[in-house]
């Protein structure tokens, strides 16, 4: 058998405790107690160390075309810094183009990804255009094994309310999951035209162009229309507390309401858009006040919370640096894919919340949502995405030591408490120590099927 890893700390979204994990051709084949090491290619002594499942970020932007420029990571720089921080899974969003059927989108994404992605991969598709028969071309990416969209309620591919309605429609019918940017589009394109024509124009102003209300108000149109078809709706990167306030209660009502936020979310506040490099941490919805960023991790301590993904979209300084005079003209996203699993880890670590709940959040969730059954637990059957983490290594994060293709990060200078030290993409060592040691083309694509 190809590996064994002895005497760790196995840590699942319902246990923890101390065991060895076998894995043979990709898969976990046994777990135990004191399994007899002999047979073993490789034997890796995990003692004093935690053996978590690879995380599953739902939420990257590789290449994506945006903001008038291409997100600084591709899918294999994305993909190299994924399993440096634990990801052994991205789920990233394919833009489809206005008259593209969803299939071709597939495939012209997938020509992109197929070879480059270090780690495994899967689609959700940000849509653009559905009239006439493009509508049903929703189901051939169900049937293809895509079967999560994202609809936008801003940006200038936006879709209206009417359309989104149509969406939800469809997916209920075909077994897919909808998932929402929720902002009010009117109210950002008027509060950035105001600000701009007073002369308002630093990064402050992306803020305070895109207030709590803006996106509370549309999370809570979001969800009435999922309330009126009674069809289930995944709200991405949630950031304000009347929105946490509107999932909370629509679950509380029974229905199927899934909530996602980030780490920049949960970390910093909108302090930071007064900061002289402000422009870095401008994304949408933007990094909200104190009291929604309290908001958030209550939710996720009571369970409101279903997953953490990063939203990873960077961009360049000198991209950032077109806003200098015009928030608006500020590429919107930041870094985190390598950033999202050590942050949650090294929460757990200082007593914020159990490693558990960590492992729920950022793998065993991501997997259920959205129908990653090979993934998403150290369980026998389930493909070896095995992270080894170490509490005691201290480390504080610099652009230079990560291993994506941007040159500066939103989390620079923040430190962790413990830090993943090796990561396994089924069984196959990726990472090492700092050390990326994957290759493009390794990674594969997951096709999924959601229960209806
Ligand atoms: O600012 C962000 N979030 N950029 C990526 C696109 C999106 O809305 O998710
Ligand atoms: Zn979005
Ligand atoms: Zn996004």
């Amino acid at each position: 058998m190809d590996l064994l890893i002895k005497n760790g700390i196995i840590i699942t979204a319902n246990e923890s405790y101390i065991g060895d994990v076998a894995v043979d051709k990709g898969k976990i084949v046994a777990i135990g107690k004191d399994l007899s090491a002999k047979d073993f290619s490789e034997i890796v002594d995990a003692s004093g160390k935690y053996v978590l499942p690879g995380a599953i970020d739902v939420h990257t932007h590789l290449a994506m075309p945006f903001g008038g420029t291409i997100s600084a990571d591709g899918y294999f720089s994305g993909t190299r810094a994924a399993a440096c921080g634990g990801t052994t899974t991205v789920f990233d969003f394919i833009l489809q183009n206005f008259n593209e059927p969803m299939l071709d989108a597939i495939k012209r994404r997938d020509e992109l990804a197929a070879p480059e992605a270090a780690v495994d991969y899967a689609f959700h598709i940000g849509v653009k255009d559905v009239h006439g028969m493009l509508l049903d071309t929703i189901e051939d990416a169900v049937d293809a094994g895509v079967c999560s969209f994202k609809v936008f309620m801003v940006y200038d591919f936006g879709v209206s309310d009417d359309v989104f309605f149509k969406v939800l429609e469809k997916a209920k019918a075909c077994g897919a999951l909808i998932s929402v940017h929720a902002e009010n589009n009117d109210m950002v394109t008027m509060l950035t035209q105001r600000y701009l024509a007073e002369g308002k124009t630093s990064a402050w102003y992306h803020y305070m162009s895109r207030p709590e209300f803006v996106e509370a108000e549309a999370d809570s149109r979001a969800i009435q229309w999922a309330k009126a078809l009674n069809s289930p709706l995944y709200i991405v990167h949630l950031a304000n507390k009347q929105g946490v306030l509107e999932v909370t209660k629509a679950r509380d009502e029974g229905y199927e309401i899934y909530a996602e936020t980030c780490p920049q979310y949960l970390h910093f506040n909108s302090d930071v858009y007064k900061r002289e490099d402000g422009r870095n941490f401008v994304c949408s919805p933007p990094i909200k006040g104190e009291e929604s960023r309290q908001a958030l991790w209550d939710a996720i301590k009571r369970g409101d919370i279903d997953t953490v993904a990063t939203d990873h979209c960077p961009f360049q300084s000198y991209e950032k640096d077109w806003g200098k005079d015009d928030f608006s003209k500020i590429p919107n996203g930041c870094a985190g894919v390598e950033n999202m699993y050590p942050y949650m880890l090294s929460a757990a670590n200082e007593g914020k919340l159990s490693f558990n709940k960590v492992v729920e959040l950022c793998s065993y969730n991501p997997a259920k949502i959205f129908g990653c059954t090979q993934k998403g637990s150290i369980s026998v059957g389930k493909d070896a995405d095995i992270v080894i983490y170490d509490p005691q290594k201290d480390y504080t994060i610099t652009c230079e030591k990560m291993h994506s293709d941007y040159d500066h990060t939103i989390w620079e200078g923040v430190s962790l408490h413990g830090y993943p030290v090796k990561t396994y993409s089924r069984g196959r060592l990726v990472y090492d120590n700092g050390e990326f040691l994957g290759e493009a083309g390794w990674g594969k694509f997951v096709k999924r099927e959601l229960k209806k």
